[in-house]
């Protein structure tokens, strides 16, 4: 009973700060001067249903009378999230028709928009962290760690490029391999550039964490694309499939994948005991596995 209370004020806190940071970023985009268009696609995908988990990540790494102060950076990471979502949908990539429970980008705007509101996302990123009222020595450190997470050097885009290129005899260790940069590596920028502001963990423990937490979150994000169902998920079931993509889903059963993401979240949670966070921070990261969307 106390439990089921705790827990109920804990989904309000949570729900209450997605709110405030959802409106913050609207706010932010309203004021940019630029077309229409991209204005109204920016806020489209921006500002949706998303998880918001990264930024929550990052807020939830630092305490909580600090937290508003960081809505610029916690925006910035869901940013270049939301651009790496955009670009993942396009025909050319996995063509996905729905993200977020309505259209992609680009079957909203038309492809040409889809790949400009990605631009925009993405450079729109490191003006927030340039602006911050943070120190310059933190903003070029907290620079330095987004554009290398999310970048070609062994970050989210060449996880990306060994995604699309990979053949069908690709091995669980390559595809571990290609979930670590594409899913990863955002995931450990959240923890470690939270950890730039608070300097409360050793980060090598984060970077750690964070391939676990990533390969944890990819493998579920596989097993909901077969048998999750799309008014959880806002995606099309069974995208994975239609691309020929090879997943977790091709190498276990439903049963023998359930096990597993129940193993990898012990494996997280083991080391979660570790960090110096918040309760909040140790709450969302140990129920992963059991997400429906
Ligand atoms: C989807 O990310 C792509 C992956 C890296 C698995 P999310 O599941 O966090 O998507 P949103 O942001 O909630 O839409
Ligand atoms: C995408 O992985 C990961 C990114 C870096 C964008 P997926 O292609 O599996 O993500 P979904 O299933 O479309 O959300
Ligand atoms: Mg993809
Ligand atoms: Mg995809
Ligand atoms: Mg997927």
């Amino acid at each position: 009973m106390k439990f089921l209370q705790h827990f109920k004020i804990q989904i309000l806190k949570w729900s209450k700060m997605i709110n405030k940071l959802n409106e913050f970023m609207k706010e932010k985009i309203e004021k940019i001067n630029c077309h229409n268009l991209i204005k109204e696609a920016m806020i489209y995908t921006l500002i949706s249903e998303g998880k918001l988990l990264r930024p929550q990540m990052f807020l939830y790494s630092i305490e909580e009378k600090s937290r508003n102060k960081y809505f610029d950076i916690a925006m910035a990471l869901e940013c270049v999230h939301t651009y790496s979502l955009i670009h993942d949908d396009l025909p050319s990539m996995d063509n996905d028709n729905f993200r977020r429970g309505k259209e992609t980008c680009h079957i909203k705007f038309g492809e040409d928009i889809a790949i400009l509101t990605g631009d925009a996302l993405l450079t729109l990123s490191f003006d927030l962290i340039a602006n911050s009222n943070l120190s310059d020595e933190k903003k070029i450190e907290i620079v330095k760690i987004l554009s290398k997470k999310s970048g070609a050097d062994q970050g989210m885009i060449n996880g990306q490029v060994l995604d699309i290129k990979a053949n069908d005899n690709i091995s669980i260790n390559l595809l571990d391999n290609i979930y670590i940069q594409k899913t990863s590596k955002l995931i450990e920028a959240s923890l470690v550039i939270a950890n730039v502001i608070t300097e409360n963990n050793d980060e090598t423990i984060l970077i750690i964490l964070s391939k676990e937490i990533g390969l944890l979150y990819q493998i579920k994000d596989d097993y909901l694309d077969l048998y999750g169902e799309f008014e959880e998920t806002g995606k099309i079931i069974g995208s994975d499939l239609i691309n020929n993509k090879k997943t977790y889903t091709n190498f276990y059963k439903q049963n023998e994948l359930e096990k597993i993401i129940i193993k990898k979240q012990n494996e997280v949670n083991k080391k979660i005991n570790k960090l110096n966070n918040s309760e909040e921070l140790k709450e969302i990261l140990m129920s992963l596995y059991n997400r429906r969307k």
